[in-house]
């Protein structure tokens, strides 16, 4: 589907080319090639291989710059000790902004096309309130969700909802004991487990329920969903307000494994893995040792008969891989579940279940600190509701924009906030690196300089500005013009996003791709300094404007992928 492989990829295979054409003993060796601040792309191959064939680093270079397709490669220079820096012609570069343009896929290809991907993530728990700590995996894990989708995976996305357990029997029994009570699901929980801390016959009633529950009592059960609804109903408020692509159809929850728990602990058993331990039944890590020098244990049954949440991934993944028939399995959780992942890995490897042809990954992330650079809670020392925490995000968006463009009709300034704001606090949870920690600090999220959400959204409207005033369909480009500098950078910053999103699909950082949106939007400004657009005359100006179309679609695009919305107007 007309995909438009990146000039990276096109000087590697020119390279590559080129040194097997001067040694032909060296055909498909790697040609090394990147991005370099010297040139547009420099290959340190003749550094490694020189030795391989017996002659210098530089003699080689040379060789190969000699053997090199002009066309593409219009100057390859030898620099240090063999060192080869490629600038591309200008005609290649032009018409790869023009490629990209022509395509409804910014010429990307679907490089995952058939991998059926599960991505689990968000996973809040019914009847608890969800917090700061659930906004990571949802944010992080929907992203990935879009791009893996956009480069051609058969994404799956399941919510492995908390939705079971003992604590069930204690809240439905507490209900049933507190039929006015009128708090919030949250509050109630709490109240519960306060009781069924004090009073020991409060205690043994909610374990009876355990059991009715357990065994599909139909008024137990009935409670259960109820209550189940009711979260589910609160959490789809803030998946809505997010953004996020989950739906009510993503909602597997653990529930859902319980009918399978037995016969997936009996497999277990069968297969030699798990084994009885003090009444228990568990398997010991082949793998990973203790403090105490002994194997880990996973547990799969606990001695009063009970399941847990290691036996409900166990049976999870057993599942994704041999109903869903998944080719790669994604967990995104915190960090601090990273020793459970591997356990549930190792253990289904064993199984015979996870083959070589699957991935699985834990995918990790830190923690959210406050100010404090402790974990995030409000001052009185509670979690903090993630629907406050949007809306006063939400709330300084507006004044940030609306002191920027007071013009703004209240209905627009309102729309426009809501995207600002809500794009604030994903953009900065997905653009610090994954696995740190990171200080939620609304004031630097909504900041309209600087690696912000902010920042990106006003590059990409003043852009939508430009081209609204230009009036001009679609821009034609003139491919024998020469690039100025500025245009050249703008133009192989353009030519990179293909790469961006590959490196995003197999590494699960996001923050890459807004490393790369933060670094093309500084591109534009620079340009934009530099070259006059609507002034310029033809063929200048159409080409010009044809950067800016690219780049205002690559911003949009790639903000899209993050799941935030690029208003045209702010
Ligand atoms: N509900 C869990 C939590 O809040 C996360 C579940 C993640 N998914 C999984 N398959 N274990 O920590």
């Amino acid at each position: 589907m007309n995909e438009v492989p990146p000039l990276l990829d096109q000087v590697t295979a020119a390279i590559a080319t080129a040194i097997g054409r001067a040694r032909p003993e060296l055909a498909g060796a790697d040609p090394v090639v990147s991005r370099s601040e010297h040139a547009d792309f420099q290959s340190n191959s003749a550094l490694s291989l020189a030795k391989r064939v017996g002659t210098s680093p530089r003699e080689l270079a040379v060789e190969v710059r000699d053997a090199v397709d002009t066309a593409l490669c219009e100057g390859t220079a030898l620099s240090g000790p063999g060192f080869l820096n490629i600038t591309v012609s200008d005609h290649a570069v032009w018409q790869q902004i023009s490629a990209r343009l022509a395509s409804p896929r910014l010429g990307m290809g679907t490089p995952e096309l058939g991998r059926r991907t599960v991505v689990d993530y968000s996973a809040p728990n019914i009847a608890k309130e969800m917090h700061v700590g659930h906004l990571r995996t949802t944010i992080i894990g929907d992203s990935l969700a879009r791009v893996l989708g956009f480069l051609g995976a058969e994404v799956i996305r399941q919510n492995h909802l908390g939705d079971w357990g003992t604590q069930f029997g204690m809240l439905i029994q507490y209900l049933d004991e507190h039929p006015s009570a009128t708090s919030t699901l949250d509050e109630m929980y709490r109240a519960a487990r306060a009781e069924f801390e004090a009073d020991a016959a409060f205690a043994d009633r909610s374990r009876t329920r355990v059991v009715a529950l357990q065994s599909g009592e139909p008024d137990t059960v009935a409670r259960w969903r109820e209550i189940v609804a009711e979260s589910e109903k609160a959490f789809r408020v803030i998946y809505d307000r997010l953004g996020v692509l989950l739906t009510p159809e993503d909602s597997v929850g653990e529930s859902f494994y319980n009918p399978l728990l037995a016969e997936t602990v009996a497999a277990l058993k069968d297969a030699g893995i798990a084994v009885e331990s003090e009444g228990a039944v568990v398997i010991f890590s082949a793998e990973v040792t203790g403090p105490d020098g002994k194997p880990v244990p996973l547990m799969l049954r606990k001695r009063d008969g009970g399941f847990g949440y290691d036996t409900t991934d166990l049976a999870t993944i057993r599942y994704r891989i041999r109903v869903l028939r998944a080719d790669r399995l994604l967990y995104v959780t915190d960090s601090r579940q990273a020793l459970h992942f591997r356990l549930i890995f190792e253990a289904a490897r064993r199984a015979g279940w996870l083959t070589e042809e699957i991935e699985a990954a834990h995918v990790p992330y830190g923690t959210v600190l406050g100010s404090d650079g402790r974990p995030f809670k409000t001052r009185a020392g509670g979690t903090v509701r993630l629907m406050d925490l949007l809306d006063d995000a939400v709330a300084r968006a507006r004044a940030v924009v609306a002191e920027k463009n007071p013009g703004l009709e209240p209905a627009e300034l309102d729309r426009i906030a809501e995207e600002a704001g809500i794009g604030a606090v994903k953009y900065a949870d997905l653009s610090t690196s994954r696995i740190k920690d990171y200080t939620f600090d609304v004031d630097r999220m909504v900041a309209l300089a600087g690696n912000t959400g902010v920042y990106l959204q006003y590059a990409h409207a003043r852009i939508s500005s430009i081209l609204r005033n230009a009036g001009d369909a679609d821009p034609v480009i003139d491919a024998t013009v020469p690039l100025t500098a500025a245009e050249r950078a703008l133009a192989l910053e353009l030519d990179a996003y293909a790469n961006t999103l590959i490196d995003v699909s197999q590494t699960l950082e996001p923050h890459r791709l807004c490393g790369y949106l933060y670094a093309l939007a500084r591109a534009f400004t620079t340009f934009y300094e530099v070259c006059p657009v609507l002034k310029a005359p033809n063929p200048v100006r159409g080409n010009r404007l044809a950067l800016c179309h690219l780049t205002a679609r690559t911003l949009g695009h790639g903000l899209g992928l993050l799941g935030i919305a690029a208003p045209t107007r702010m």
